[in-house]
């Protein structure tokens, strides 16, 4: 495998070699270079250059152009405006790139990072025995896509499923299995239906007792302490749940076409034993203190209404642990255990305050450090077309199975009225692509922080920001590629280039820069507005040069090769977000 600079980078380094080579004190300067509607590339680092050595910026600029050679790679620069500089990369560079990142395979040219790390993923965290609604849906998808993203850049990831398995409402739960048996069927006799029903069915009746019956109550407060110290046959029950649980999850990431693994699906009570020391350990740091009798954190700039201090309970008066103590908990098994250099969470940003204060915590124990960062992506709510909080008619919480059902049934209107040749099979999978597609795209597409409006009706659209346009945009060209039968894409680098040509090929060799930069950020947005760009300009490059038909069995050929980079770079973007590209559509 041999990695291929980027025509920004190469360009960016020749810059910055002549610029050090004009005035000693700008190396290392950044030339500032971006992508231009007026050329290929324009850099304005010139400007702040000329201001600190009081130079003449037009003049220096002239200087700098005078020591850049044209030729392989830079085929025209000139002085623009106060100093910029306008650069125009050569055809056959634009070509030749292209080319060698074919020749490179599967990374199409993507160098890995030099610097990678571990960073670990706490994404997708269902609680047991509840439903998964429109809620978990954010999380799921933006963790699985900034995975994708990191991995590609050779970080390493280790994804946490940190479910909600532990707390005062399994001992109602357990309590009334014990006092039920039979109620939940053994999870390997049901699937992830029946099993969340039986959930529900075990869940509601559990509640009418808790709620009507004092005993009972009583008998539910008890079983909790003995799932607490561990008692042999409450945790057997309690397992019950979880294993029900877990056929009914995954039974929902598959129909998200997302993969979990059973060994990264590490709830709550994994730290169960090791809460007790967590709390040990802070208050001999003197991090936690004691407080009417519970153990708690104080910040000097988190107070609540009344300006009283809000502080992070480590541990209740009664002795109990609760959410911070599993999550401080979790922090040292990622750091020490799992050797993290990031911890990333892909949380609610109603959730951000706890992990100010959890972070904040674990910063004075020493636990996170200059080595050890975290950070919690706090995503945006998802809104119902009338810009409230997603709801059904009834004012209910939207199931997210529910959702994904009918955004694959409109998907599968949308698949049979543009499908000529597709068999009824072939509807039915490609409307879960399309319409799987299309939810995480809607939501990648925008910021993570940003709320964003579920509108099916939209998010299916052909035409726009859709996955479906660019799934479009791939088939089509899976298609022209098929219609070519023999003759081969292949790259010319000797021939001249159309600016539709020029425009989509420098795109493309952007690809890895993008990728980079997008994980770097967390922003998977960047990445999904790049693949729609690239979709975009091929749609004018194909209007503007004949494919098939262009004028030289050459230009054939090279125009197969452009279209194909551009396919394998919308699957591979594609993929990297978590949507399928089908070949036909
Ligand atoms: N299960 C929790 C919920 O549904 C989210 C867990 C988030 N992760 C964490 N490490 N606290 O709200």
């Amino acid at each position: 495998m041999a990695s291929v600079t980027s025509l920004t980078d190469s360009v960016q380094q020749q810059l910055a070699s002549a610029l050090s080579a004009t005035r000693p004190e700008a190396a290392g300067a950044d030339p500032l270079l971006r992508r231009s509607d007026r050329a290929d590339f324009q850099a304005n680092g010139i400007l702040a250059l000329a201001k600190k050595t009081k130079a003449n910026p037009r003049e220096l600029a002239a200087e700098v152009v005078s020591r850049i050679t044209t030729g392989d790679l830079i085929e025209d620069v000139e002085v623009s405006g106060p100093g910029f500089l306008n650069i125009t990369v050569a055809d056959r560079a634009i070509t030749g790139n292209l080319a060698a990142r074919l020749a490179d395979g599967e990374r199409l040219g993507v160098p890995l990072k030099e610097d990678a790390g571990v960073t670990v993923v706490d994404y997708a965290q269902p609680n047991v025995a509840k439903e998964m609604h429109v809620g978990h849906l954010r999380s799921a998808v933006i963790g699985d896509a900034l995975r994708g993203m990191l991995d590609f850049t050779g970080e390493k990831t280790i994804g946490r499923h940190h479910i909600g398995d532990w707390g005062t409402q399994f001992g109602m739960l357990i309590q009334y299995l014990l006092e039920h048996p039979g109620e939940l069927a053994p999870a390997s006799e049901v699937d992830g239906e029946q099993a969340m029903s039986n959930l529900n069915r075990v869940y509601k009746a559990s509640r009418v007792l808790f709620d009507s019956d004092d005993d009972f109550k009583e008998r539910a407060r008890k079983r909790v302490v003995a799932l607490q110290s561990g008692d042999k046959e409450t945790l057997e029950l309690w397992q019950q749940f979880v294993d029900e649980s877990k056929v009914y999850f995954y039974s929902v990431f598959e129909k998200l076409d997302m993969e979990i693994r059973d060994e990264e699906i590490v709830g709550e009570s994994a730290y169960n034993e090791g809460m007790p020391e967590t709390a040990r350990l802070l208050e001999e740091m003197g991090v936690a203190v004691r407080s009417e009798g519970a153990l708690v954190v104080f910040f000097d700039d988190i107070r609540g209404k009344d300006d009283q201090p809000v502080p992070l309970i480590v541990q209740k008066a009664d002795g109990g642990f609760g959410y911070a103590a599993s999550d401080l908990t979790a922090i040292r098994n990622r750091v020490v255990d799992l050797h993290a250099t990031t911890l990333l969470y892909v949380v609610d940003v109603r959730q951000s305050l706890h992990f100010r204060m959890v972070f904040e915590t674990a910063r004075r124990a020493g636990w996170l450090n200059d080595d050890v960062t975290a950070h919690n992506m706090g995503y945006g709510t998802v809104l119902g077309a009338d810009g409230k909080p997603f709801k059904t008619r009834e004012g209910e919480t939207v199931r997210l199975e529910d959702l994904l059902d009918e955004a694959v049934q409109r998907a599968a209107e949308v698949v049979r009225e543009k499908a000529r040749d597709l068999t009824e099979d072939e509807i039915r999978e490609r409307a879960a692509q399309v319409g799987i597609g299309a939810v995480k795209y809607a939501d990648l597409s925008t910021s993570p922080s940003r709320d964003y409006k579920f509108d099916l009706d939209q998010m299916v659209s052909l035409n726009g920001d859709t996955s479906v346009y660019l799934q479009y945009a791939y088939a089509r060209i899976q298609s022209i590629l098929r219609k070519a039968g023999d003759v081969r894409p292949s790259a010319h680098p000797e021939l001249d280039l159309h600016p539709a040509e020029r425009a989509l090929g420098l795109h493309v060799d952007a690809f890895g820069d993008t990728v980079f930069e997008a994980a770097a950020e967390y922003a998977p947005h960047k990445l999904a507005a790049y693949l729609y760009q690239l979709a975009s300009l091929y749609t004018s490059f194909y209007d503007k040069c004949p494919v098939l038909k262009a004028d030289t069995p050459e230009q054939v050929a090279n125009r197969l090769f452009l279209c194909d980079m551009t396919a394998r770079t919308l699957t591979k973007g594609m993929g990297l977000l978590g949507i399928r590209t089908p070949e036909r559509l």
